[in-house]
């Protein structure tokens, strides 16, 4: 039997959010989530904190510790918060879902990150599926625990952008953060925007997931129909985008995605192009500025869709076996 992968979930759950921690919490054979930690992005702390909450008690999960992070970016005091365009005024409108079971713990996200890393005999896998902050607040705070963390696995980045032309959202809400992880030495597989946006559910398998007709499944329905409004709508797409599912995907299904190896680093300070990851896809650092090339981040370019879609519908059947 192979050996179960510790990890650490940090989310601003959001409907792709909430279908990610599914997806991880589908697999208890798999995957040992110690911690689930929240970080202010699609909606403010409070709001993010709630709904992560929730969703652990409808995923029968209210075991895991879950700590309250950052209210925002540290460097951005004044940065506003959430996306009520595409997650509601909530953070995760549309299905009717139960008040929490559980509480978070009297420690904070920093504090919950160090306390785990620190404890365990064994490296964990961080899964960073909203803004940076409380990451890079580990960093500063503890760098010796990077030494801890077996792989960072995040949603965000890519060679465009959703929230401006150039930024993705989670890369854009807090860049410097996301700099300071970047840089921070520690492997990073990155699920960025090439990967994600091709990584959708159409309006027919949405309704062959509903169909599956157990609770985890038509949540995740009900959520996709919410979350695809944007989509449909704002963007365009020929289906709903799952951009954090791609994350814990990337760790439960690798195989699904094509990726290469690159340098990535954060644009902080440009008037168009703040928070947009600059991704050196064919070594312009080697080949022609001459410097050596320090390849941080594994980066995911392709999917096999149908295949994504298919281990996505059959997570949710193994969820509503467990909830
Ligand atoms: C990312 O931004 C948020 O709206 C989503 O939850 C996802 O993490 C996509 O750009
Ligand atoms: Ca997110």
């Amino acid at each position: 039997m192979s050996k179960k992968i510790p990890v650490i979930i940090d989310c601003d759950p959001g409907h792709d959010d909430a279908l990610a921690l599914m997806w991880a919490l589908s697999a208890p054979d798999k995957l040992d989530v110690r911690g689930v930690t929240t970080v202010a992005g699609n909606q403010t702390l409070e709001k993010v904190t709630r709904n992560a909450l929730k969703m652990l008690t409808v995923c029968g999960r209210t075991d895991i510790p879950l700590a309250v992070g950052a209210a925002g970016p540290v460097c951005r005091p004044n940065r506003e918060v959430g996306a009520p365009i595409v997650h509601g005024e909530s953070g995760l409108d549309g299905p009717q879902l139960p008040e929490p079971a559980c509480e978070p713990v009297k420690m904070s996200a920093l504090e919950l990150l160090i306390k785990l890393l620190s404890e365990s005999e064994e490296e964990l896998t961080l899964v960073v599926l909203g803004a940076h902050t409380n990451v890079a607040c580990l960093f500063t705070a503890r760098p010796d625990l990077k030494e801890k963390i077996e792989r960072i696995y995040m949603m965000g980045g890519g060679t465009m952008g959703n929230w401006t032309p150039a930024a993705e959202f989670n890369i854009w809400f807090d860049p410097e953060s996301a700099r300071t992880v970047f840089n921070s030495g520690v492997p990073i597989t990155m699920a960025g925007l090439d990967a994600t946006q091709k990584a959708y559910v159409t309006r027919e398998e949405n309704e062959l997931l509903r169909a599956q007709g157990g609770k985890a499944s038509v949540l995740a329905a009900e959520l996709i129909d919410y979350f695809s409004r944007y989509h449909y709508k704002i963007e365009g797409f020929p289906g709903c985008t799952l951009h954090d599912p791609s994350a814990i995907a990337a760790l439960l299904v690798p195989e699904v995605f094509g990726s290469e190896n690159c340098r990535v680093d954060v644009e902080t300070s440009g008037e168009l192009t703040s928070g947009m990851t600059v991704i050196d896809r064919i070594n312009y650092i080697g080949k022609i500025m001459g410097r050596e090339v320090n390849c941080n981040a594994e980066v995911l370019f392709t999917v096999d869709r149908e295949a994504f879609v298919r281990e996505f519908l059959a997570a949710m059947k193994r969820l509503d076996a467990l909830v």
